[in-house]
């Protein structure tokens, strides 16, 4: 704690910086502890928070100073530099993310965008139709180029997919002993046992994208990925908060107000 500033301690993180921080806090804790995993409210705030990840990603390249990726680069080797400083109880000041605290800012965003990207896969990008609600087994777009990105893996597949119809797929599943063709989730639960009728998968909006009926068979590996990716997610976030705290203990500065909309 020598190094001491009292005043103009503070970080200065700008209103983008603070509205996507904010933003995605609270869309992860809607999909965590408010919305049913997979249903429209959930795929919803998932579109949002995939919207605030990709505008605080922008900012990392075209925001102010500090909030650019130039400011706070992935550095392993300033980051052992950094826990040596800690061991040290040298405090040094940084006007952006320690380098610690870059690595787990980064490690974040990359889960986020697993967890975003496989959610995507499983639900669609949202369409014109899906906006309408319930009526959405429309193709969205041809072109999908697999799962991993945040191509619409499931072209026409239900951004309202309702519990039931997600249980009635999981015990056809588990009754075809494999992870076999998801059911569209048309929160009608109805088209499934059309899908039954064909055992391939392949619907009329299908045909046009054979890449489409090898995805859906992905479901069910999505849905694990999206899982660990979200658990793994938890325990960055403990890890962060844990972190804010002690580099608050630490510094003595007052870096969580810095975060505080309003304040500069
Ligand atoms: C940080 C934000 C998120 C959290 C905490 C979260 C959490 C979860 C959890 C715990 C499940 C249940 C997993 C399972 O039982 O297999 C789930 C399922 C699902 N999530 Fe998310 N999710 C998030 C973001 C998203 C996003 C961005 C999307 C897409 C836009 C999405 C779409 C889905 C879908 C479609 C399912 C249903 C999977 C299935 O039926 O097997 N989620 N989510
Ligand atoms: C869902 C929970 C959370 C997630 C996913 C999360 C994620 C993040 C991310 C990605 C950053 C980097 C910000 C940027 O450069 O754009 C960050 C910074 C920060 N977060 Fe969080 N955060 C969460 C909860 C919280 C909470 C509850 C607090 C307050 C107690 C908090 C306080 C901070 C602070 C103070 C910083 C700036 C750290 C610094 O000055 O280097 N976060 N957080």
């Amino acid at each position: 704690m020598d190094d001491t500033e009292p005043l103009a301690s503070r970080r200065n993180w700008d209103p983008m910086v603070k509205l996507t921080h904010w933003g995605i806090v609270t869309a992860v804790v809607a999909n965590a502890l408010v919305t049913e995993a997979g249903s429209g409210a959930h795929v919803w705030v998932g579109y949002g928070l995939a919207v605030l990840l990709a505008l605080r990603l922008l900012w990392g390249l075209i925001g102010p100073a500090e909030a650019r990726f130039s400011a706070f680069p992935p550095s392993p080797r300033r980051a052992l530099a950094h826990l040596r400083e800690i061991a040290s109880g040298h405090v040094t000041r940084h006007a952006s993310h320690n380098p610690l605290g870059a690595l787990m800012v980064y490690a974040i965003w990359t889960t986020l965008a697993v967890v975003i990207a496989s959610g995507i896969a499983m639900a669609g990008l949202p369409t014109a139709e899906r906006t309408g609600g319930r009526e959405s087994a429309q193709p969205a777009m041809a072109g999908s180029s697999g799962a991993g990105d945040e191509e619409p893996a499931t072209p026409g597949a239900a951004a309202s997919p309702d519990r039931a119809a997600d249980e009635e797929r999981e015990e056809r599943e588990e009754r075809a002993g494999h992870t076999a063709v998801p059911a569209p989730r048309d929160a009608t639960g109805q088209a499934g046992p059309a899908r039954d009728r064909d055992a391939a998968g392949a619907t009329a909006r299908d045909d046009e994208d054979g890449e489409a009926e090898e995805d859906e068979r992905e479901e069910g590996p999505l849905g694990e990925v999206h899982e660990a990716a979200v658990n793994l997610l938890y325990l960055l976030i403990a890890l962060h908060l844990a972190g804010v705290i002690f580099e608050t203990r630490r510094s003595g500065r007052e870096i969580v107000l810095a975060m505080v909309p309003g304040r500069r």
